[in-house]
Formats: C-alpha cells, sequence, structure tokens
C-alpha cells in the first residue's frame, strides 16, 4: 500500500518470545554444569548472571506468596530469595539453591521465569546427574511425554480439562501420579494468569476452583506436569517452601510457554536449541 507507515509495531507475543528465548538459553547453559559435585546454588548464580547480563530478571526473585497463617490479622508474605527453583529427587517443586553437592544418580528439576519489557516466560527441565536408575530414567521420560501429550491438546478449540486428562492419563498408566497442590497457568504481565492447568481433571466438587476454560489463539500459557514415581501426596518442608513427595520417592518436573494456536499445536517458545 502506497504511503504505508513502516513503523514496526511490537505484540506482546513478541516479547514473551524473547523473555522465553532467555529462559530456554539459561536451561541450556545450567545444564553444560550440571554434574556431580557442582552445588545447586553456583548453578543458580550461573542461571542469575545469565539473566542479569540479557537486561532481563529472574522472575521468580522477590516473589511473594502469602504465608499459610495469618498473624494478628495482618497477612504476612513469604519472599522468594532465588533465581531459580532447585529441586532435587523427591522435591518435587520449589527447592531452595544451597550447597548441597549433585551426587550421582540425583535428578535436578531446574525451574526458572524471566522478565523483561513488562512480560515473563517459564520453563522447567529435569536433567540427570551422572547414570541414574532405570525407574528415574522412566519417570524423566514419561513426565516429558505427558507435558507433550497435554501441549498436543492445547488449542484454540480445546478446553483446560482436555489437556489435563492427555496429561493424566499418559502419567497413570506409566504407574505414576500427577501432584493435585501445583498446575500451570496462564502466563504474560504476571507470572501466573488465568487459566489454571491441572495435571489431572479435578473431581466434581473441585471443578469451581478450576474453571474448564476453552482456550484462545493467542494466549500464552505454561504447561507443567508435576509427576511423582509413588503417590501424590506432598509435604512443605519447615522452610515454607520446599515442597516433597510425602512417601519420599522421586519426582518430576518439565514446564514449557507456549502460545496457542486455533486448530495446531501450540507454538512452543522455550525450546532448548
Ligand atoms: N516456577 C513456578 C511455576 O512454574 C513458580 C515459582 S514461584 C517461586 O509456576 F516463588 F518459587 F518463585
Ligand atoms: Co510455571
Amino acid at each position: 500500500m502506497v504511503g504505508a507507515p513502516s513503523v514496526k509495531v511490537k505484540r506482546a507475543v513478541d516479547y514473551i518470545e524473547e523473555s522465553c528465548r532467555i529462559v530456554a538459553d539459561t536451561i541450556t547453559l545450567v545444564g553444560k554444569h550440571v554434574g556431580i559435585g557442582v552445588t545447586t546454588l553456583e548453578l543458580d548464580n550461573i542461571a542469575e548472571e545469565y539473566i542479569l547480563s540479557h537486561d532481563a530478571v529472574p522472575s521468580f526473585k522477590g516473589y511473594q506468596v502469602p504465608w499459610q497463617s495469618e498473624v494478628g490479622g495482618k497477612k504476612r508474605y513469604l519472599t522468594y530469595q532465588y533465581a531459580s527453583c532447585m529441586s532435587v529427587n523427591d522435591v518435587v517443586v520449589h527447592g531452595l539453591p544451597s550447597s548441597y553437592k549433585l551426587q550421582e544418580g540425583d535428578i535436578l528439576s531446574f525451574d526458572i521465569g524471566v522478565y523483561k519489557n513488562g512480560y515473563h516466560g517459564d520453563s522447567a527441565y529435569t536433567f540427570a546427574v551422572g547414570e541414574i536408575s532405570a525407574e528415574a530414567k522412566k519417570l524423566m521420560r514419561v513426565t516429558e511425554e505427558a507435558l507433550l501429550l497435554g501441549l498436543e491438546q492445547a488449542t484454540g478449540r480445546n478446553k483446560v480439562y482436555t489437556v489435563s486428562g492427555a496429561i493424566q492419563k499418559h502419567v497413570e498408566r506409566n504407574g505414576f501420579s500427577c501432584v493435585r497442590e501445583l498446575v500451570g497457568h496462564g502466563i504474560g504481565e504476571q507470572i501466573h494468569e488465568e487459566p489454571s492447568i491441572p495435571n489431572f481433571i479435578p473431581p466434581l466438587l473441585h471443578r469451581e476452583q478450576y474453571p474448564n476454560v476453552r482456550f484462545r489463539a493467542g494466549q500464552a500459557v505454561a504447561i507443567e506436569p508435576m509427576v511423582n514415581a509413588g503417590k501424590a501426596k506432598v509435604d512443605t518442608d519447615d522452610d515454607g517452601w520446599t515442597i516433597r513427595t510425602a512417601d519420599r520417592k522421586y519426582s518430576a518436573h518439565f514446564e514449557h510457554t507456549v502460545i496457542i494456536q486455533e486448530k495446531e499445536p501450540p507454538i512452543i517458545l522455550t525450546l532448548l536449541q
């Protein structure tokens, strides 16, 4: 068109895409440093430095959650102090980076969020440390497969529970279980937005908590199965963050931020290159 302005308009997805590229590259970088004897705090520092050097900030650092109890009528908040979550073995999510040295046979779920230009990206990946058991390998494989099977159903034609059901079915037919207390989510200007995306079909009486809404083309969502080798039940440590399996069996976590399309499976923005 003659006289059309040559201004390039950036859309929200362009910004989310940029945050997600940094997320994925951080995971790749951290993966190169995962090994026997490395501490999870060292890995967290590597992640944070990489993110800061890309004019971005780690989404989780400074993240506040309401404290379980209200003391003296005042709402209290817990503030997350690290760039990433480092969840080893029986820790499901929100493990705190520490001086713990990774050992042969460990699995490390690394969860990282990046905020840049007003938008967040979020992804998680479970790494093996040295040789791991056959069961741990299967747990990691099944969790990643469940994520991809869930993603396949995340289209503008489907609703949330179709994704939930696809994830749950694959996990349970392999003898594992999906955590109930934590769910996937919309993402964008906030790290957690509507809709909630459970990794299980909510029982009848709990469906109000997780409305079975249809996905919309163009929407950004983070889908993130947390899969336990044993039972679904989890406990929270006294630090208020660390969530681990009640039976102390291993747990794995894979997460992608994606853009929903009308008919086709979504565009995965946090694919590792
Ligand atoms: N990574 C989590 C998610 O995927 C959120 C972490 S919250 C924090 O939704 F407090 F641990 F940072
Ligand atoms: Co998430």
